[in-house]
């Protein structure tokens, strides 16, 4: 009765965040990424009654219809919405909170380097963009959204938005964040930048220069200012319908 009761709630919730959805009975019969939930309430019953090679079977059979192959070890929450389902993967000792969303090709993995609890925890009211790539055992705080394609390594703090491979923070707790600091993505563009910075500091301490007052991106924040304008004056002029 409990499994019927869920259900429902299930599918209200894919009515509650999905514009496109349009009956309950669309919503039952079109959304594999409920079908995929369904099917892995029974596989982890399975796995936890101790019927393991049950539950990896009827999660296989799962991944054959719907494209979501779900570990039936993984704690997943309740009102969880995998939009469009295909190549979604959720690794054994992932943990899924409450009212999460993601969207196809979306990956809690491992890194192939940790054991025992190796895969992500995601907190409630995550939303996850498509393909993106959430690996380790790291946490994504509540509230806090992950950008289509990013690859996040490192844990996430509550309420922030994060983006890029690797992914770092755009928005925290509604305030955007600027990088500055090449030191806060880890990549190696950003080691040049570093290895650059250092150089140049020593080049001007070698001349007795007095260094000058860095001004963190200024002619870069002016640049998208004016692309971001000239932006919205095309959206203007295609909405008018004339083309560009
Ligand atoms: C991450 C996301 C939620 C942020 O949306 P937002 O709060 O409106 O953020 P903004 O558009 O203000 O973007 C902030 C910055 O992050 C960048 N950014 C946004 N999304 C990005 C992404 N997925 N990858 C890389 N950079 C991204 C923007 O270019 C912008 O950078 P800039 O100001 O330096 O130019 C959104 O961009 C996203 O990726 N949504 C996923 C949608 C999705 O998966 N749809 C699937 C439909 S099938």
């Amino acid at each position: 009765m409990a499994f019927f009761e869920r259900m429902r709630e299930d599918i209200r919730s894919v009515m509650d965040r999905d514009p496109a959805a349009r009956s309950r009975l669309e919503v039952f019969l079109c959304y594999p990424g409920l079908w995929a939930l369904w099917i892995h309430r029974i596989s982890h019953q399975l796995w936890r009654s101790n019927l393991r090679l049950s539950a990896r079977v009827l999660s296989q059979i799962g991944r054959l219809f719907t494209g979501v192959d779900i570990h039936p070890g993984a704690l997943l929450g309740r009102r969880l919405f995998i939009d469009h389902a295909t190549g979604v993967v959720i690794g054994e000792t992932a943990i899924v909170g409450s009212d999460v969303t993601m969207y196809q090709g979306v990956t809690l993995g491992g890194t192939g380097k940790q054991h025992g609890k190796r895969h992500p925890t995601i907190c409630d009211r995550v939303f996850i963009g498509n393909n993106a790539n959430i690996l380790g055992n790291i946490t994504v705080g509540e509230n806090s959204r992950v950008g289509a394609g990013s690859v996040v390594l490192d844990d996430v703090p509550p309420n922030s938005t994060v983006v890029g491979v690797p992914a770092h923070i755009v928005y925290r707790a509604g305030q955007r964040i600027l990088v500055t600091d090449p030191h806060d993505i880890k990549d190696p563009l950003s080691d040049a930048l570093i290895a650059l910075s250092a150089r140049v500091e020593e080049l001007e301490e070698r001349l007795g220069t007095e260094p000058c007052e860095p001004v963190p991106f200024a002619t870069e924040e002016a640049d998208r200012t004016a692309y971001r304008k000239e932006l919205d004056f095309l959206r203007d002029y295609v909405s008018m319908g004339e083309g560009i």
